[in-house]
């Protein structure tokens, strides 16, 4: 089967005064029909970056060096890069829908939510407003909201949570096959978290759409993906099935993600984070982009940068000339980390 969503050696820059910051390399991966994959990655990985490119909305200093992305519904392959404007704008929602980072405070605050549908749905040739009305009822009623208070009421009457369900309502507007959501849950407490993780999956499996959810919380994510993908200083350095990213990782920076889960039942201050930082996007290593970080380094490491290549199975990949001893070394503490999440 295609692919819904191909994305091929992609590379994105953003030119600032210092030089081009190379914010996303080489970047290759398929999504299936149906399927949920979720990146993962520290703050500046080139998670928000690599997603905004596949709706065209790249801020204007960002100019992609190389690469291509291609979208497949039932009726064709579409180049995302050379789709004439107006073909772009019915792809934008109606094949292809994304909830931005920190979209919770996007809402035009002087118009209430019905008027908030209306205006999308109208930007969009939906003109009929009793059609229109009805559609967001049924799609407030699909995220667990009252749609007749919902709909009269201003963004600042509705909490977080809600608001949060109130632009998922939004997406699923055109019922498109792809949803892209950037850190949805992030501006959220814990149960409302939870909450907005159990709707996605309602969702999922009532509709059926594919999904890439982005987030930098390990644990969040694998509850509803099927596949993850790690970034680190724009590039992917491992892709795994959940449960292989969690109970074999075979990048050490993954192994560092998951050692960095906060532990439940720890004291508080057991939080860990991976020491050290990222490196200078506009100056890179020539080798591994991960070696003044990592514990398993050595000379070998910082000549060039490592393919990603097949690790363990033909659906696990790691970049990383190492993972051989990340395999040997990873054991029960990462164990005992997944146990936890998996039953969290
Ligand atoms: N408009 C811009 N101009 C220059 N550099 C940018 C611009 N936007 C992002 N960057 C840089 O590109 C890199 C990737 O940023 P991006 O926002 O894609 O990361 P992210 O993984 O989404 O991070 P976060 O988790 O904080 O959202 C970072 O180093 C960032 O500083
Ligand atoms: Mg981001």
């Amino acid at each position: 089967m295609t692919p819904i969503l191909s994305v091929r050696d992609l590379s994105i820059d953003y030119r600032t005064r210092r030089g081009p910051v190379h914010a996303v390399r080489d970047v290759s991966f398929d999504i299936e029909k149906g399927e949920t994959v979720a990146i993962i990655g520290e703050s500046g990985s080139g998670k928000t970056t690599l997603a905004v490119s596949f709706i065209r909305l790249s801020p204007r200093s960002a100019r992609i060096t190389k690469g291509q992305i291609l979208y497949t519904n039932d009726r064709e392959t579409v180049d995302i890069q050379t789709l004439p404007d107006d073909e772009l704008r019915q792809y934008r929602w109606s094949e292809c829908a994304m909830v931005f980072q920190a979209a919770l405070n996007s809402f035009n605050p002087v118009i209430n939510i019905w008027e908030q549908f209306a205006d999308t749905a109208r930007a969009h040739g939906m003109k009929d407003s009793a059609k229109i009305h009805a559609r967001a009822q049924e799609l407030l009623d699909l995220v667990h909201l009252d749609p007749d208070r919902i709909l009269k009421a201003y963004p600042h009457e509705l909490s977080g949570g809600m608001k949060q369900r109130v632009l998922i309502a939004l997406s699923l507007l055109l019922e498109p096959q792809l949803i892209i959501l950037d850190e949805p849950t992030t501006a959220l407490d814990i149960l409302t978290q939870r909450s907005i993780i159990d709707l996605l999956g309602q969702l999922r499996k009532k509709l059926g759409f594919s999904l890439i959810f982005i987030s930098h919380d390990l644990s969040i994510a694998a509850e509803l993906a099927d596949r993850m993908i790690t970034m680190y200083a724009g590039t992917i350095v491992e892709r795994a099935s959940v449960t292989d990213l969690f109970y074999r990782p075979r990048h050490p920076y993954s192994v560092g993600l998951l050692r960095a889960v906060p532990r439940v039942s720890g004291a508080m201050g057991s939080v860990a984070s991976i020491p050290g930082s990222p490196p200078d996007l506009i100056r890179l290593p020539s080798g591994c982009t991960y070696v003044p970080r990592c514990p398993l380094a050595i000379a070998a490491c910082a000549e060039r940068e490592p393919d990603l290549v097949p690790v363990d199975t033909p659906n696990h990949e790691a970049r990383c000339i190492r993972w051989k001893t990340v395999a040997e070394q990873v054991g029960t503490a990462e164990v005992a980390v997944a146990e936890k999440i998996a039953t969290a």
